[in-house]
């Protein structure tokens, strides 16, 4: 895959952050994640690659655009298989609060987990913990262990969790063993990524979350040297009949990065839509808006944070020829 692949993909991501921005606190989930989709598929048209999506926006009778199957690019190689979220976190945009991002994953055609659209139980951390989870043992033996990996008392250790009911039980057991939490409305791939970076002060993250966002997070990790764990979670027989047509015989199964996404040719991009940890929001200022993105390459593991300055009366399509 080319290098040069990167640009493209930040391209495509602040495309995408640029025109869902605009929605921020207007209530409005589904109208932010339509702009942020049609903005990252018209970009999508100018990039020299023969893209599959792989995980996208869902099934061609369900969604436009940027649908499973659908081709993106102008056809020639490198020939890849693509994952987008085009707005991860749309109630955070449609309320204005912290975390949104879009975001893109690419990898060598065959070479992505074709997640189906259900939920994944997933663990991960930074390069510093690799090797002290297990998502088959306690959160009490995770976190202790997670702790000792980083040098830290378990009480300095911040596990990061979706808010939702069915995360009562964890949140007790972090609680009870005297763990910190940052508890999330939205947003868990950029909950992963946290873990990654020291300056968020984010170190595990636990919990149930979509599925194609934990496929996502995982190339992140992958680039990143971390570590994450996870397992399907179908909630009915038409989810597990789904993953055995795509693949996926045992559902038990604990996957591992590699499991999600094969070999070290994949690519993440993620561009920030309202503030966050990692990233900074969107910002507009008469005819420039300022966006600030994120490029992993998992090949060289060169990780870089990209200020982007756009001249809006200059690209008012999102594309110059
Ligand atoms: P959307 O951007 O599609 O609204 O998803 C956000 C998200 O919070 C993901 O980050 C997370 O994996 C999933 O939803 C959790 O699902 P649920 O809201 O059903 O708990």
């Amino acid at each position: 895959m080319e290098r040069s692949l990167s640009m493209e993909l930040v391209r495509v991501t602040e495309a995408a952050a640029l025109q869902s921005a605009r929605w921020m606190g207007r209530g409005l989930k589904n109208e932010a994640d339509d702009a942020a989709t049609t903005a990252m598929r018209t970009v999508f048209d100018t990039i020299h690659m023969d893209g599959v999506v792989v995980i996208g926006e869902g099934e061609m009778d369900e969604a436009p655009m940027l649908y499973i199957g659908e081709r993106l690019g102008n056809g020639e190689a490198p020939f890849v298989d693509v994952a987008v979220d085009p707005l991860e976190g749309t109630n955070i945009v449609a309320k204005g609060t912290w975390g949104a991002i879009a975001v893109v994953a690419v990898a060598d055609r065959g070479n992505l987990l074709h997640a189906p659209d259900m939920y994944m139980d997933k663990i991960a951390v930074g390069p510093k913990a690799v090797g002290a989870i297990d998502i088959n043992r306690s959160v009490t033996e995770n976190l202790q262990s997670v702790a000792k990996a980083l040098g830290k008392d378990v009480s300095e250790v911040t596990a990061i969790v979706l808010d939702r009911p069915r995360h009562e039980e964890i949140i007790k057991e972090i609680r009870e063993v005297g763990a910190r939490i940052r508890l999330i409305t939205d947003g868990d791939v950029a909950a992963a990524l946290n873990t990654a970076f020291d300056d968020t002060g984010v170190d595990i993250l636990f919990g149930i979350g979509g599925a194609p966002e934990g496929v996502i997070a995982a190339v992140a990790l992958k680039g990143l040297g971390g570590e994450m764990q996870a397992r399907l979670m179908p909630e009915n027989e038409e989810q597990l009949a789904r993953c055995k047509r795509m693949g996926i015989e045992d559902i038990n199964k604990v996957l591992t990065i590699e499991d999600m996404v094969k070999g070290d040719d994949c690519i993440f991009a993620a561009t920030g839509v309202t503030d966050g940890e990692l990233l900074k929001g969107v910002r507009f200022q008469g005819q420039s808006a300022f966006t600030q993105s994120l490029v992993i390459r998992a090949k060289s593991g060169t990780v870089r944070f990209v200020e982007g300055k756009h001249r809006l009366d200059k690209k008012p399509n999102l594309v110059v020829e």
